[in-house]
């Protein structure tokens, strides 16, 4: 059975959150969702996230799952916020672990946090499976972009989260730390293996020329027309055009706040003995 997806996009990170569920009164999943962050005051708002919320408790949906593709850098998770208001736990994949180890050193983070990925409720192995009601979500794993990118599979979708954009954009950066360009081509193949009228939902479109945004494509239409990585394009030939492009590509506006909070699955870094949480800025460091 092919599942519904319902996409919210948030033009502030140009990001498109997911609720893959069954049919009204079922049970669902929420993939990357967004907590609003205004970097000028540092406060954050759940805009985006409550209208994740109106509509799972507007289709009577019960929240199993919360999948991160990875620990974004454009933006804050909404995961731990969604997890109080409407339950499910939070899932990522494991080499979170290395995500976590490289900017604990970058953010010269408290001895206390962790580096075993216990701060989500679940670390996924590639070709893992969960439930939830009739449906069941099959990570997969595709590194490149990060050490620890997954993208899910629901019935006939898969939810790619930063690898492959629309085809007329192309594909994620590699040059963060722990990122990979041969990596990511080859994560790119193996979606590119999937059958080829499989809907591949993006995480992120940056229009071009003013188009409206887009999120859905499929295996054949990537395959046929992405701008990066198409049938016949050679791993040597992405890898040197994925390392010029990012050469001259600045870092994203909210990659320092971001790093922080979605590699504690949206928790805010402890409080200080005054009863406010800081972040860091590290200064001359990526
Ligand atoms: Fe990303």
């Amino acid at each position: 059975m092919n599942a519904a997806v319902q996409p919210f996009f948030d033009p502030a990170t140009w990001t498109i959150t997911y609720v893959v569920y069954d049919q009204p009164g079922s049970a669902c999943a929420i993939i990357d969702p967004v907590l609003d962050y205004d970097s000028n005051s540092g406060r954050t708002h759940t805009d985006s996230a409550d209208k994740v919320v109106a509509f799972v408790r507007e289709q009577r949906l019960r929240v199993e799952w919360i999948l991160e593709t990875h620990a974004h850098a454009d933006h804050l998770t909404a995961a731990t916020y969604l997890r109080r208001e409407l339950g499910g736990k939070i899932a990522i994949g494991s080499n979170i672990t290395q995500v976590q180890g490289i900017f604990k050193k970058v953010f010269n983070l408290e001895p206390e946090f962790r580096l075993d990925g216990s701060q989500f409720d679940r670390l996924l192995a590639d070709g893992e499976t969960l439930a939830f009601g009739s449906l069941e979500v099959q990570a997969l794993a595709v590194p490149g972009h990060t050490p620890s990118c997954m993208a899910y599979r629901v019935g006939d979708a898969v939810f790619v989260g930063d690898t492959l954009f629309m085809p007329d954009v192309g594909t994620a950066r590699c040059d963060f730390p722990g990122g990979n360009a041969t990596t990511l081509y080859g994560s790119v193949l193996r979606l590119f293996a999937l059958a080829p009228a499989t809907r591949l939902f993006m995480c992120h479109d940056y229009p071009p020329g003013g188009r409206e945004p887009q999120w859905e494509s499929t295996v054949a239409d990537q395959r046929a027309r992405n701008v990066h990585i198409h049938d016949g394009v050679t791993e040597q030939q992405f890898v040197a055009m994925r390392t010029a492009r990012d050469a001259t590509l600045q870092m994203p506006n909210l990659i320092l706040p971001s790093i922080q909070v979605n590699i504690r699955a949206g928790q805010m870094p402890p409080v200080e003995a005054n009863g406010t949480a800081y972040l860091k800025i590290p200064l001359n460091t990526l």
